[in-house]
């Protein structure tokens, strides 16, 4: 899809959208079409159910020169912020495709004490769009043409086209980004194993990313067995993937941002029941997001240091898989008793990030994992589960989720929850407290590798990572949650 700006036209013309303001507000273009069509919009508000309000629309069909005019209820004009207008953009594009219309043109007129300009807001209607017009159809061989999407011009009529450009190719990287790690997520694990995976990332070498992949000898070497243990009853061999992106001031600490890779989570031993395993070629969602967030801080050429660790492996059962009640020692020296291998993700995570804090000594470290299916049960798909041990961090990420539309909600840690993974017979144990607060104990699993001084933050993003019914900007699929969160992040809080 062809994303264009460009200054008001004499007349519109072929499909046209307009933004209409609560209470049925029209804006100067749209009262100008009204009149030109002898008040045709006015009487189709009045035969329906549209006000305007926010995410409503009301589509008309064969209006003298313009083939279908699509009325778009922004709510009150002020309130229309960056997030709202991706939105607006997504729900056009995704109506535009439902139609079968080759080229939409929106129309951006200036917002009564909006805080946007008119540029910003055409701008994000663009994203927006284009972020909806993801697809992942590469194995589907007998398409017919009418049932791809049809949409391929986007026009955003807007005063200053210039400006409106401007701020577009800026936000542009971040399509790119999103859709590499779309792209990651949705491949199936036959394709996309631990190797393919390190192999795609190394991609990221063209933009200037130091990336680094460490085997399962060197792994070994340095101590890692827990990690190797998830990893020991699959033919594919597990990775550290290691990317770093040193460009900000030699005096600044880098930030550090982990990925759980697994690829494949067949629960090993503690084998997942038949129904619905397949969507377990997405647990490694958490990794898929920080090589795309790795991606897009360096095609922005961000002024910052930061590094990207991911854990890959595969958790299979098979006559060498880690059995349930095994010990391991950790690259800690901590030593962990695996009272259940499906509890998998937390293990690979302990290693990598004792690795990170041992190597980079970060000032922050921000963890992403599809860890548990109990964060389904407590947040359901709207909003991923935060755990921290610093509310300053925990403010500033909820912060950059809230403005990019990946929505957190913190979650409790505490000594009453950590005593409950105490071991018997050893350091710690994977699981404990059975099904309750299974999130919780988790987290406080993660937190036992966490280095002094280290401000911490997990994400589990169990509930968000997919989605089955997709939203304005998602479509059904893999929706790349985290990449957009962890750049906003570090723009607003570390670039130099
Ligand atoms: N990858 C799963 C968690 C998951 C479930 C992600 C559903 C996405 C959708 C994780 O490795 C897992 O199996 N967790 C177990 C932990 C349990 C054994 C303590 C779970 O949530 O059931
Ligand atoms: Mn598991
Ligand atoms: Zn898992």
């Amino acid at each position: 899809m062809k994303v264009a700006f460009s200054a008001f036209p004499k007349a519109f013309t072929g499909n046209v959208a307009v933004l209409v303001g609560a209470d049925k507000q029209l804006l100067p273009s749209a009262q100008a079409i009204d009149r030109e069509l002898g008040g045709a919009i006015k009487r189709a508000i009045d035969a329906s159910r549209f006000t305007g309000a926010k995410g409503q629309s009301l589509t008309l069909l064969g209006q003298a020169d313009i083939a279908r005019l699509t009325l778009l209820g922004i709510g009150k004009s002020r309130e229309l912020d960056a997030r709202a207008a991706e939105a607006l953009g997504g729900l056009v594009a995704g109506e535009a495709n439902a139609a079968g219309q080759k080229a939409v043109t929106v129309v951006v007129d200036p917002l009564k004490g909006n805080a946007l300009d008119p540029g910003q807001v055409a701008a994000r209607i663009a994203l927006g769009a284009q972020l909806r017009n993801y697809r992942f159809d590469k194995y589907k061989t007998k398409e017919k043409p009418e049932q791809k999407p049809t949409l391929e011009r986007f026009t955003l009529v807007v005063a200053a086209p210039g400006e409106a450009r401007r701020v577009h190719e800026k936000l542009e990287p971040a399509i790119d980004a999103v859709f590499f790690t779309r792209d990651l997520v949705s491949e199936p694990a036959n394709v996309l194993f631990p190797v393919e995976f390190a192999r795609r990332a190394r991609e990221l070498a063209k933009l200037g990313v130091k990336v680094e992949i460490l085997g399962e000898a060197q792994m070994k070497k340095l101590g890692m067995n827990v990690l190797l243990a998830v990893g020991q009853g699959s033919v594919r061999d597990s990775q550290l993937l290691v990317m770093s992106w040193m460009k900000g001031p030699k005096t600044q600490k880098p930030v550090a941002l982990i990925g759980k890779g697994v690829c494949f989570d067949t629960g090993g031993i503690s084998i997942k029941p038949a129904g619905g395993m397949e969507d377990m070629k997405w647990d490694m969602g958490g990794a898929g997001a920080v090589t795309g967030a790795m991606r897009l801080i360096a095609a922005r050429k961000a002024r910052v240091n930061v590094v990207g660790v991911c854990a890959l492996v595969e958790n299979m059962p098979d006559g060498n898989a880690q059995r349930p009640g095994d010990v391991v020692k950790s690259l800690s020296g901590q030593t962990v008793e695996v009272i259940n291998t499906d509890a998998e993700g937390r293990l690979i995570l302990c290693d990598a990030m004792w690795y990170t804090q041992d190597r980079f000594k970060p000032q922050a470290m921000v963890e992403l994992s599809t860890l548990t299916g109990a964060i389904i049960v407590a947040l359901g798909h709207e909003r991923a589960g935060l755990f921290s041990n610093d509310t300053a961090l925990s403010n500033k990420l909820r912060a950059a989720g809230t403005a990019v539309g990946e929505k957190l909600w913190r979650m409790p840690l505490g000594p009453k929850y950590d005593k409950l993974i105490d071991s018997d017979i050893a350091d710690m144990k994977n699981v404990g407290g059975g099904r309750d607060g299974g999130s919780i104990t988790a987290a406080q699993f993660l937190q036992r590798f966490v280095q002094e001084g280290v401000a911490w933050a997990h994400i589990d993003i169990a509930g968000v990572a997919w989605s089955t019914k997709g939203n304005e900007t998602t479509p059904k699929g893999a929706t790349a949650f985290g990449v957009r969160l962890l750049d906003e992040w570090v723009a607003e809080n570390f670039e130099r």
